[in-house]
């Protein structure tokens, strides 16, 4: 008997125990068949708690009763009882062998990266993920997959540490400034997941978001080859790369966030700390853009990632014209 038959069997003993105590919607949907494994894992784990649990509080409940003190009755000295005390190591023993090499078995799933896997760079910044694709294409919020595909993300992080979290796969790993971390996921059916950043990052890390669309592979292959900005003008090319990228920190109306609000603010003076002034012109913006801490604007913190590197002339010039026109 191979180890994944002694672990389907366990697996579908608690199975009917857990699942039909929470309702089956415990857990979030399984995206992959590497969360499935995950959950069974998390199936045993818990099954085996509670039934330990039970007969742990329920042999304390009799003993108390049965040996409670009473007039007149003197308990038997016991000094030891082999035979209890091999049970009381030797099945824990085995339960915790069990879960260990199940445990090291999922895990090896997850960490083991395919060979031959479709390759999506993934970039964490303060406060939003970026996918860059080998075709060229980038995308910002929304990662592009096809289904029945190994993915891998080969992750970086521009400031501090984030880490990319995806409930439907069971998989979550960290994104580190100044190395590349993996992983992977091979996505069974057409559809939307969504992605968390799931290590404190800062204000906006609750706004750090992106949404998987797992689409079929020839719906997948014409998304790679299309021009994300065909037939929009620079504004409407601002607009999206504003939302995608600019919004865990600006609002497009008068009203601050981390940043300022940035309605109203082109042809106008901007009062910097350290008491200077500047017009805010399209030369101001972009070097806001690219070198953030150039000029900091009065009461607020030298908070932001530079974008040098990250936004496209098209998409700079997109942003800027989307500026000026939040009047
Ligand atoms: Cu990025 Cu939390």
């Amino acid at each position: 008997m191979s180890l994944a038959t002694v672990i389907a069997s366990i697996n579908t003993l608690f199975i009917s125990v857990v699942s039909h105590a929470a309702g089956g919607s415990f857990m979030p949907p399984q995206g992959t068949k590497v969360a499935e494994k995950v959950d069974s894992l998390y199936r045993f784990l818990a099954g085996a708690s509670v039934i330990s649990c039970i007969l742990v509080f329920a042999s304390m409940c009799i003993f108390a009763y049965q040996y409670r003190r009473r007039p007149g009755v003197k308990s038997a000295y016991i000094s030891h009882n082999t035979l209890a005390e091999f049970l009381w190591s030797f099945i824990p023993f085995c339960i915790f062998m069990v879960a260990f090499a199940w445990g090291w078995y999922v895990y090896h799933d997850l960490r083991t990266m395919p060979k031959n896997a479709f390759e999506v760079h993934v970039h964490g910044q303060k406060w939003n993920w970026t996918f860059e694709y080998k075709s060229g294409r980038k995308s910002a919020g929304e990662l592009y997959v096809p289904v029945n595909t190994p993915v891998r993300m080969i992750m970086d992080s521009a400031d501090v540490i984030h880490s990319f979290y995806i409930p439907a796969f069971r998989t979550k790993q960290d994104v580190v400034p100044g190395r590349y971390s993996n992983i992977w996921f091979d996505i069974e059916k057409p559809g939307n997941y969504q992605v968390f950043c799931a290590e404190y990052c800062g204000q906006g890390h609750s706004a750090m978001l992106a949404k998987i669309h797992a689409l079929p592979k020839d719906k997948f292959d014409e998304w790679l080859q299309n021009d994300p900005y065909k037939g929009l003008t620079p504004v409407q090319v601002g607009e999206a790369v504003f939302k995608a990228r600019c919004t865990a920190c600006h609002n497009a109306t008068a009203e601050k966030k981390v940043g300022p609000g940035l309605q109203g603010v082109f042809g106008h003076q901007v009062d910097l700390e350290g008491g200077d002034k500047v017009t805010a012109d399209e030369n101001y913006i972009r070097e806001s853009i690219l070198y953030p801490a150039a000029k900091i604007v009065k009461g607020f913190p030298n908070a932001m990632t530079p974008f040098l590197g990250q936004l496209g002339e098209q998409e700079l010039s997109g942003v800027i014209e989307y500026i000026k026109s939040l009047q």
